[in-house]
């Protein structure tokens, strides 16, 4: 062996050099005008970051004269009788009780916890004490407060409700910021902004000058975020002695906050509520059956029709199932009828109850073995029904239905319009609202408009109306118990968003929505016993659930621990996560080129730590747009962010994988997938009836295609927000289009997808992605066998061929591949996204790759050496070796 050729790692990593001289700052643009700037090639990093820092340069003079007119504005306003009017109803918040508490300690100590039950007033009226108090005094004294959401619905909603409390338009004195959109002007002293905006700002701006208060609001729901933005915060509050930090809370864990800031006083605000009644499954279940006797509106109109819905699919009825389990729990023989054993129809649901009492335990048995996911929107249904029929003692009022997710929610709303009990436009007596962090303000305003007399509001939600949104009016809460959660996915290496149940807090939490104007009923679909024995008491914090990938590049940014070891900020958080997963999350960044051994963020690496999505998601979508393949790479990625939409049937397996591999090429799933998108969106133009028929010819699931539709425009929107991509300029844009092109433009205004047809570049992307994750073909060498013309090598027998990985030995690869039973690749390696292990272990979804784009992209170490007159490639501690004459080595230097 000779010395090598190349050093090592010379074309390894992702590496823009970094240029040392100074260039003249550019003119300062506004904060709110365009996207971030990226790199670009005489830009240096250090110039970028004075950039940054200079937007938000605080000029105190204006901000002086400015805060002495809103003073004045303010005196004036306060004497209107609007403002006075909606004063009183303000002041009639718990809240208010605490008012002189929350300034007196606020003006002994800088770090402040509030906690109070959800609706008490803590996020609309405690930063409007804090800015009213100081619009009361001198002008230099005017607060600037910045108040986060965990969520962007909620920023925009409290926004909204604040201004309306002022009688002033949002974006004046309060107003509100959120990716990708901000309603905010020079006089804006109180902004709601997600917790995300804020932790960018501190970006370029460690010290938040000019901010006199942090609000960090839900601190309790624990997410990244919010705990990363703790502890920067406990940091800043010593370098800014006059920043005030205040935490604000659910009734849920105050001391542990109060004790991470060395102790700092807590303000509970006393709650005011109704009793709630609280039922279980096996309580609901007497209800469903209530409802299903013969004669309720519920059997006239709903039981047929549900059953003819349910006899297509060729399945058990959620009834029919239902029905099984009282059965059971009413040791019922087989011909008993249960009809017979359920009470009349005119017995009140309590007294319903009491004759059920004794069967709990039973039923609660039979229950909990039971997949009850099937029956829960019938359930609901019937609940609904329940409630609207009125035959209960209990007070008219909203209802408030919590599902796991928006497609659970877009399930359930179609089905109740299909009922025309509840259908919105023909029903008197039913309003149905879905809520959800994707709908427009507008849309969520609707859901706090009350009803005209004798119309139920019905409302179907995510979590987000568990403590970020209050309506009033509920009387009735129907959980569903599920929630979508944040988790590391084994089998991907990556985050993943899954269902799963609630934790007691939560459920309680939903409980509570119902018992705000008078006393209320709650239903959750899961038993008694589960609450007890199943639930946990409290969700996991998402930090000690997640990948820490995004967090550990998230601190690398910050100025303030670009230096510091990640290992030793990560010990100061509130609950520090796992050692073992920080090591994996390290490994995981340094295999993609996003941080360097010694732990410093390489430019790949600070273009990722502002794209919020799994950071090989970020690498492919960033790719994608440098390589002008930016569709099929976000149609990709979009897909590995949620699921494929192959679906396999149990008893259609066969069928389903031959249909996919009509679409197969290139020995890819990914590019059959990309076909299959491709068909769908065309179909998609001929209207609903031609892409239902296609997916069902294809056995593609509909749903997920529209789902990655949806990804790929906020991935989109992402990207244009960091500026590597920019919707072309409008004539541009028509004449791109004339052109077939699609309008996009990459970041130095070229077509972002003048390569899209290029199969080899996009697998190099997945390769650029996907690294290390790549299992080497082994085919022993085929058998001689003679014939007439004399002896010839067969072809390895599929099955003969074996895969290995790097660091899991030998693998298999799923029948569901399109590269299963193939007996030969043009390249021996193939890059994968998920491991599976069942009876063995399989990667499921795979693509072949060259050599090239994996020494070139895969960003591992690369050497090359001289050996026998012949360059020998190897990357990797010689995982993956390959010859290479010396032009083409040229070529990849
Ligand atoms: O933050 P907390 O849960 O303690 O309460 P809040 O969000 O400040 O809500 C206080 C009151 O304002 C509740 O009665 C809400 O119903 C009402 N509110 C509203 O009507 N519209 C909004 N967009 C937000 C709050
Ligand atoms: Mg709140």
């Amino acid at each position: 062996c000779r010395k090598p050729v190349i050093p090592n790692n010379s074309f390894a990593s992702n590496q823009i050099p970094e240029v040392e001289k100074e260039s003249e700052p550019e003119e300062e643009t506004d904060e709110d005008e365009g996207p971030a700037p990226v790199i670009v090639e005489n830009e240096s990093y250090v110039n970028l970051k004075k950039k940054i820092s200079k937007r938000y340069d605080w000029q105190a003079k204006s901000v002086h004269a400015e805060n002495a007119k809103i003073c004045k504005q303010f005196r004036i306003k306060q004497a209107s009788r609007q403002f006075q009017s909606i004063l009183q109803e303000r002041q009639s918040l718990p809240a208010w009780e605490e008012r002189e508490t929350i300034l007196k300690l606020l003006s002994e100590h800088q770090v402040l916890v509030i906690s109070g039950m959800t609706g008490c007033g803590k996020t609309t009226q405690i930063p409007q004490f804090i800015l009213d108090d100081s619009l009361n005094g001198p002008p230099e004294k005017v607060a600037n407060i910045i108040c986060t959401q965990p969520r962007r619905i909620s920023a925009i909603s409290v926004a909204e409700r604040v201004a309306k409390e002022r009688t002033e338009r949002v974006g004046l004195t309060v107003g509100y910021q959120i990716r990708l959109e901000s309603v905010k002007s020079s006089a804006t002293r109180l902004l709601y902004c997600t917790t995300g905006v804020l932790l960018r700002r501190l970006e370029g701006d460690t010290a938040l000058q000019g901010v006199t208060h942090i609000i960090v609001d839900e601190v309790h729901e624990r997410t990244e975020e919010s705990d990363f933005l703790l502890l920067v915060l406990k940091d800043i509050v010593l370098l800014r002695p006059t920043l005030q930090v205040i935490l604000m809370s659910a009734t849920l864990n105050a001391e542990l906050f109060s004790e991470y800031f060395s102790s700092c006083p807590i303000i509970t605000i006393p709650g005011r509520t109704f009793p709630v009644d609280q039922f279980f499954l096996e309580d609901a279940i007497a209800v469903t059956r209530y409802v299903l006797q013969d004669g309720s509106p519920y059997m006239r109109s709903t039981k047929q029709m549900t059953k003819e819905k349910l006899r297509a699919r060729r399945s058990r009825t959620a009834f029919e199932e239902v029905e099984e389990d009282l059965r059971l729990s009413l040791h019922l023989q087989p011909q008993d009828s249960v009809k017979d054993a359920v009470p009349d129809q005119q017995l009140d649901f309590k007294q319903l109850l009491a004759r059920y009492k004794g069967l709990s335990k039973s039923v609660i048995k039979t229950m909990s073995i039971m997949d009850f996911e099937k029956v829960n929107l019938e359930l609901i249904e019937a609940l609904l029904e329940w409630i609207v029929d009125g035959k209960h003692s209990y007070p008219p009022g909203a209802i408030l239905v919590f599902l796991p997710g928006l497609a659970e929610i877009k399930m359930l709303y179609e089905q109740l319009q299909s009922n025309s009990l509840f259908n919105n436009r023909r029903s008197h007596r039913c309003v149905v609202h879905p809520l959800h962090s994707s709908l427009s303000s507008e849309e969520q305003q609707a859901v706090f408009v009350k009803p005209p007399a004798g119309v139920t509001k019905i409302i179907i939600s995510t979590n987000i109306a568990e403590t970020s949104i209050t309506i009033d009016d509920v009387v009735y809460v129907i959980d569903s118990g599920k929630m979508k959660e944040k988790r590391y996915d084994a089998s991907k290496g990556m985050e993943s968003l899954e269902d799963t149940f609630v934790s007691q807090a939560n459920a309680l939490q939903r409980k509570g929505r119902a018992g705000r104007v008078a006393s209320g009923v709650c239903f959750h679909l899961f038993t008694s016993h589960h609450f007890n024995h199943q639930l946990l008491k409290q969700q996991l914090p998402e930090i000690q659930r997640v990948p820490l990938e995004q967090l550990c590049l998230r601190i690398k940014i910050l100025e303030m621990f670009s230096t510091h070891n990640l290992q030793s900020v990560f010990s100061r958080l509130i609950e520090p996560p796992h050692t073992d997963s920080l090591r994996a999350s390290k490994i995981r960044l340094r295999d993609l080129g996003a941080l360097t051994p010694d732990e410093k963020l390489t430019p790949l690496g600070y273009h990722l730590a502002s794209l919020p999505v799994d950071v090989r998601i970020g690498k492919l979508m960033l790719f994608g747009s440098i390589f002008r393949c930016l569709d099929p790479a976000l149609t990709i990625a979009a897909s590995l962010a949620f699921k494929s939409p192959f679906v396999s049937p149990w008893d259609k397996k066969e069928e389903a994988n031959q249909k996919k591999l009509e679409f197969a090429y290139a020995n890819s799933d990914y590019l059959a997938l990309l076909r299959a998108y491709k068909g769908w969106q065309l179909s998609t133009k001929e209207g609903m009836r031609a892409s239902y028929n296609y997916c069902r010819q294809n056995f593609l699931s509909g749903r997920v295609l529209q789902e990655m539709a949806s990804l790929k425009r906020q991935f989109t929107e992402l990207l244009s927000d960091i500026g590597f991509v920019k919707e072309g300029l409008r004539a541009r844009e028509i004449e791109k289009r004339a052109q077939g092109g699609d309008g996009i433009l990459d970041a130095t205004g070229e077509e972002a997808n003048s390569n899209a047809e290029n199969p080899k570049l996009i697998s190099a992307m997945l390769c650029a992605a996907l690294y290390p994750n790549v299992v080497q073909v082994k085919s022993p060498e085929g058998k001689l066998q003679k014939t007439s013309a004399g002896a010839v090598r067969m072809q390895p027998k599929a099955e003969e061929l074996k895969f290995v990985t790097k660091n899991d030995g030998y693998v298999h690869i799923h029948p569901s591949s399109v590269n299963y039973q193939v007996r030969h690749f043009d390249s021996p390696y193939l890059v994968y996204h998920e491991k599976i292990k069942t009876s063995r272990v399989f990667i499921r979804d795979c693509s072949v790759v060259s050599v090239y784009p994996l020494v070139l992209f895969g960003g591992g170490q690369v050497s090359v050496q001289l050996q026998r007159g012949e360059f020998i490639v190897s990357l990797d501690d010689g995982w993956i070796r390959f010859a290479a004459a010396s032009h083409q080595v040229a070529e990849l230097v």
